[in-house]
């Protein structure tokens, strides 16, 4: 559900030398208890032994311990179109980086490993009637709300408020379309959002007919180069409590935004399969789902886990990515696959 961070769900390996680190690392990983963080609903401890637990636990999530369940209601099957909300300051090289990542998602022939073979993985997960998620996912209408509607710190309403100022907007609103549209809002790298850093980097949920007058599945993720890169922008930058941990370079020589294109594919894939979060979700309690992207945090090659990424590609200019997109290079987690009860992506190497 919330793209929820903490430093241990992600890492490097750790060779012997720096055995404090490590020990570091899993003492926060105990105490920090990253993978239930904040949610858009009241607090809710979900019952540990439905979810995987544990670095021994992690290595690309783990088989016996998730029941990730069907629960009946719809997912995306009809052809997706992602509407996306600039609030705030955006240029346009940060823009065209995330529209890109979008129309990578069904982009035929980008070279392996690929968004579209992420994607792959998502689109194994169906109704109550067999019909899988769509393979399509376009870029759909824009929205700039470059004067900050609702300020410079929004709360999860005041962030629904924004999207209703859109779809309701005298010039050019955002088309409504509730049964295959995306409201994605990205906010620039000066806005405050409600449990931002703290607790998440983004999160899904739909709208209130009572404030937005319709019910649309929506996501929000924050750029976090100013306010916690260390955070939300890991692993192309690090928390300063760690000492001795560098950055790795990131595929577009924009921290904040590279690092938001993981949290954007991480929310897409929930949208699609639980949008109306009714759908696909494992533990025992629907008020704290735990969904297909959640059960994958930190994850992005094989062998992922604990407070290891897992294996990553190098591109020329020592930029670290996991898949191609159209053009560009990206670094995205993985998602849970189903079928085999594990995490899987494109660059998977077995
Ligand atoms: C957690 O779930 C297991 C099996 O689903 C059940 O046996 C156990 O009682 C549950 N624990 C709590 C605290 O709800
Ligand atoms: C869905 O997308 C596919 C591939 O882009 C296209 O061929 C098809 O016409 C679209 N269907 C609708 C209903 O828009
Ligand atoms: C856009 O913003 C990013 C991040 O602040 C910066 O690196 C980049 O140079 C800017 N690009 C343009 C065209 O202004
Ligand atoms: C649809 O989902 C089923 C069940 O997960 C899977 O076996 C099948 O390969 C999926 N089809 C596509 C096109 O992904």
């Amino acid at each position: 559900m919330c793209h929820c961070r903490g430093f241990s769900a992600r890492g490097y390996p750790s060779p012997p030398s720096t055995l404090l680190l490590c020990l570091a690392v899993l003492t926060l990983f105990v105490s920090v208890s990253p993978v239930i963080g904040w949610r858009p609903w009241p607090h809710n401890k979900i019952n540990g032994s439905d979810l995987l637990f544990g670095p021994s636990e992690k290595f690309e999530g783990s088989s016996e311990f998730v029941h990730l369940r069907y629960h009946m209601g719809p997912v995306l099957t009809a052809n997706i179109t992602v509407h996306t909300i600039w609030y705030g300051n955006w240029n346009k090289s940060q823009k065209k980086i995330i529209r890109e990542f979008i129309n990578s998602i069904s982009a035929v022939n980008s070279k392996r490993p690929s968004v579209a073979g992420w994607w792959r993985t998502v689109q194994l997960y169906t109704d109550q009637t067999g019909a899988n998620i769509s393979r399509t996912v376009r870029l759909g209408e824009e929205k700039n709300d470059r004067f900050y509607s609702h300020g410079k710190s929004l709360t999860r309403l005041s962030i629904q408020s924004v999207i209703k100022s859109a779809v309701t907007a005298k010039t050019k609103p955002l088309p409504i379309n509730p049964k295959s549209g995306l409201y994605l809002l990205l906010t620039s790298d000066d806005v405050l959002v409600q449990d931002f850093c703290g607790q998440v980097c983004g999160f899904h949920y739909f709208t209130f007919p009572s404030i937005v007058g319709y019910t649309l599945p929506y996501a929000w993720v924050g750029n976090s180069a100013k306010l916690c890169p260390g955070v939300c922008a890991y692993p192309f930058a690090v928390p300063e409590y760690i000492p001795g941990l560098k950055p790795l370079k990131s595929p577009n020589g924009d921290v904040g935004v590279d690092g938001m294109v993981s949290v954007i594919g991480h929310e897409i894939a929930e949208l699609a399969t639980n949008p109306l979060v009714n759908a696909w979700y494992a533990g025992q309690d629907p008020t704290a789902p735990v969904e297909i992207a959640d059960l994958c945090e930190g994850i992005y090659g094989t062998g992922g886990g604990g407070s290891y990424t897992g294996q990553l590609l190098d591109d020329r200019g020592g930029a670290t990515y996991n898949m191609n997109g159209i053009r560009r290079k990206f670094l995205v987690q993985w998602v849970w696959n189903h079928l085999v009860n594990y995490c899987r992506g494109p660059n998977a190497l077995d």
